[in-house]
């Protein structure tokens, strides 16, 4: 089965990818539907999506949706995958029946859960091969997590490792079966065939009058078809998130696991537990990482670089020996060697900052190219700008690049001192070399080596102020 393969255009395996996404989570408590919490920065649905899609083309996966389905389809509609409608939530085996339809034209189908986020591709790998191997009509994936409560258990052959002749749910345990470690995780795979035979045996007599998809082990079994278990090497990753206190400990699990993914290659993380790393990001050795560091999306940041604390880096490159102060947003940018920025600066998609440049703080930048050794220190806007190598833009200076209607650019070369509270009215250039004079507003173009000034001239009456305090005090 291959993992990792994201282009692969067909399905070798005839496998669809089911996930149950239409309950409504009652145990959260929660107004928004639960496989729409979000953990490690991403809701549950797209944490198991992006599992699924290392393992089939998005075209043959099917989220099942039915609470606030729209809002569910919303959330993920940029993903790919196809809908199925389970208009009423009659259980997960109700479920599973609403899918056939689309489903049925494909010999195997995998069973995942919406709320089983930390599922990892190696191991539905795993459960895949052992499938083949078995050629049972059902293979279960189980785990022995540390406390089985709340959980369908696992019921095996009498004196066998492999087959299982029933799931019993938590609420229908017999006492003699409270003891069972094993537990059903919620991820399957099935023979299309036998699904589709056996699925209308499923009946609605338990406690919570659903169609339960895990009666369907002891009903085959009853048939006398083959169903197999195969336990996951860590519980971890097939946990569910039932209630807030369960979802908070799969987001710290997720947090650790990511950070520890990047520790294991060098990079240094405090507190990682604290931090979120999404699955594509790639640091290098000797970074390192202050808490409360998210760093999203298809990220990379080279050696020797030092994140601290609160800073968010989105889709953004970010090359060696960089310092990136505390608390700054960084999105859709890139960032040259040895760069300063922040702390609280804010660059905005398509900041190209150069080499060695500073960006400090209060500073604001959106498609804007700093040349190698520019700084923009203090309280600064600079959208739709190009500042050449080695310019000093002032504190508090504002590129004014929209007109109301259209942006427009500004154009600042190379080793220009841009003094402080200025206004670069756009489209405009300053000319290599140039001088602005603190506190000018700037409408025309400046020639090289020039200097501008645009305010009104300094008027200064000696004495004045004395005066008017005696005014004040009617001495005169
Ligand atoms: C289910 C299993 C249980 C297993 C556990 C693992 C059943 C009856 N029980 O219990 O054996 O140990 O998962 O996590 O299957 N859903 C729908 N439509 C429905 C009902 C549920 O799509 O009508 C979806 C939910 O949104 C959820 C998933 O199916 O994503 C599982 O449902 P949930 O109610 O959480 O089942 P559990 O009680 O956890
Ligand atoms: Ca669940």
């Amino acid at each position: 089965m291959p993992v990792a393969d994201l282009n692969q255009k067909d399905n070798p395996l005839n496998l669809a990818i089911v996930i149950m996404a239409a309950g409504k989570g009652t145990r959260l408590k929660s107004r928004r539907p639960k496989v729409l919490h979000v953990i490690g920065g991403k809701p549950l649905l797209s944490h198991v999506i992006a599992s699924a899609s290392r393992l089939v083309p998005v075209s043959d996966i099917f989220v099942v949706v039915g609470h606030e389905s729209e809002s569910v389809k919303n959330a993920i509609a940029n993903s790919g995958v196809s809908f199925v409608l389970q208009a009423e939530q009659l259980g997960t085996g109700h479920a599973i029946q609403c899918s056939l339809d689309s489903i049925r034209k494909y010999e195997n189908i995998l069973v995942l859960s919406g709320d089983v986020p930390l599922i990892r591709p190696e191991t539905i790998t795993l459960l895949w091969e052992f499938h083949q191997a078995q050629g049972a009509a059902m293979t279960i994936l189980s785990a022995k997590p540390e406390s089985p409560f709340g959980y369908g258990r696992i019921v095996r052959m009498p004196n066998d490792a492999i087959e299982v002749e029933a799931i019993v749910e938590q609420s229908s345990l017999r006492p003699a079966q409270e003891g069972i470690q094993e537990i059903n995780s919620g991820i399957y795979i099935f023979q299309t065939v036998y699904l589709e035979r056996y699925l209308k045996g499923l009946d609605t007599k338990n406690s919570a009058r659903e169609y339960y998809l895990t009666d369907l082990a002891g009903i085959l079994v009853k048939a006398g078809e083959r169903v197999v278990a195969i336990e996951a090497r860590s519980a971890d990753e097939v946990l569910g998130a039932n209630t807030i206190a369960e979802l908070v400990a799969l987001d710290t699990t997720l947090r650790r696991q990511s950070a520890a993914r990047l520790m294991a290659q060098g990079v240094t993380i405090f507190r990682p537990e604290t931090s979120v790393i999404d699955a594509g990001v790639e640091v290098g050795p000797d970074t390192i990482i202050e808490p409360f560091v998210q760093l999203l999306g298809t990220t990379r940041i080279g050696s020797d670089c030092l994140i601290r604390s609160n800073t968010v880096v989105e889709n953004s490159v970010i090359e060696d020996g960089v310092i990136i102060r505390q608390s700054c947003v960084i999105t859709d940018s890139s960032i040259d060697r040895g760069a300063r920025i922040g702390p609280f600066a804010h660059l905005r998609p398509g900041s190209e900052i150069g080499e060695d440049a500073h960006v400090g703080n209060f500073v604001e930048t959106k498609k804007a190219r700093l040349g190698k050794g520019a700084k923009a220190n203090h309280l600064t806007y600079l959208g739709d700008a190009e500042v050449g190598a080695g310019s000093n833009i002032g504190a508090g200076v504002i590129t004014c690049n929209y007109d109301g209607v259209n942006k427009h650019t500004t154009n600042i070369g190379a080793g220009v001192f841009v003094g402080s509270d200025s206004t670069l009215v756009a489209p405009i250039s300053i000319g290599d070399g140039a001088y602005i004079g603190a506190g000018s507003c700037i409408t025309r173009d400046v020639p090289i080596d020039a200097l501008a000034v645009g305010r009104s001239r300094q008027v200064t009456k000696e004495n004045w102020a004395a005066g008017k305090r005696k005014r004040l005090r009617g001495e005169c």
